[in-house]
C-alpha cells in the first residue's frame, strides 16, 4: 500500500472536473481505494474522493471511525434526501486551513458498489450524511466554498447590509 499526493486548490482542474461511472471494477481500483483509506487515515480526513488523488472516477471512501461495514462507495447516488437540514462547520482535505459552514440535508438514502461490486444501499443521518454529501458533491466537480455563494443564511445577512 502507499499514501498518495491529495489535490489541493479550488481552482484545480481535476477538482472541477465531473467524475466518469466505474464501468468495471478492475484490481486497480480495489488496490486504488485501499491507497485512498491509507491516505484519508494518515491525513485525518473522515472522507475522501478519488478525484482528490488525482482519479475523476466515481469513487470515495469513508473513515472506519464512521463507518464500520461500507467504507468504499463506488458510482454512489443519492435516492432520498431529508428536507430537514442541519448546518454545520466543514473543512476539506483539498482545502487546507478554510471552514466553512454548510447547510445539508439531515438524513439521506443512497445506493452504491462496494469494492467487489456489490450493490447496498444505506439510511444515513448527521455527520455520516454530511460526509457523503460533500463526497458526492467532489464526484461532480464542488467544492465547499461554492456553497457560501447558494446558501440562504449569506443571502439573509446580505440583505440586512
Ligand atoms: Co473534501
Amino acid at each position: 500500500m502507499s499514501t498518495l499526493t491529495i489535490q489541493t486548490g479550488k481552482n484545480n482542474p481535476i477538482l472541477r472536473k465531473k467524475s466518469q461511472i466505474i464501468k468495471e471494477i478492475t484490481e486497480e481500483i480495489q488496490l486504488l481505494a485501499k491507497d485512498m483509506i491509507e491516505t484519508m487515515i494518515k491525513n485525518e480526513g473522515i472522507g475522501l474522493s478519488a478525484c482528490q488523488v488525482g482519479k475523476n472516477i466515481r469513487m470515495f471512501v469513508i473513515n472506519p471511525q464512521i463507518s464500520k461495514k461500507y467504507q468504499v462507495f463506488i458510482n454512489p447516488e443519492i435516492i432520498k434526501k431529508s428536507k430537514k437540514t442541519d448546518s454545520m462547520e466543514e473543512g476539506c482535505l483539498s482545502l487546507p486551513g478554510e471552514f466553512h459552514w454548510i447547510k445539508r440535508a439531515s438524513k439521506i438514502k443512497i445506493k452504491a458498489l462496494d469494492e467487489n461490486g456489490k450493490q447496498f444501499k444505506l439510511k444515513v443521518k448527521e455527520l455520516w450524511a454530511r460526509t457523503i454529501q460533500h463526497e458526492i458533491d467532489h464526484l461532480n466537480g464542488v467544492l465547499i466554498v461554492d456553497k457560501l455563494l447558494n446558501s440562504k443564511f449569506k443571502t439573509k445577512s446580505l440583505k440586512h447590509l
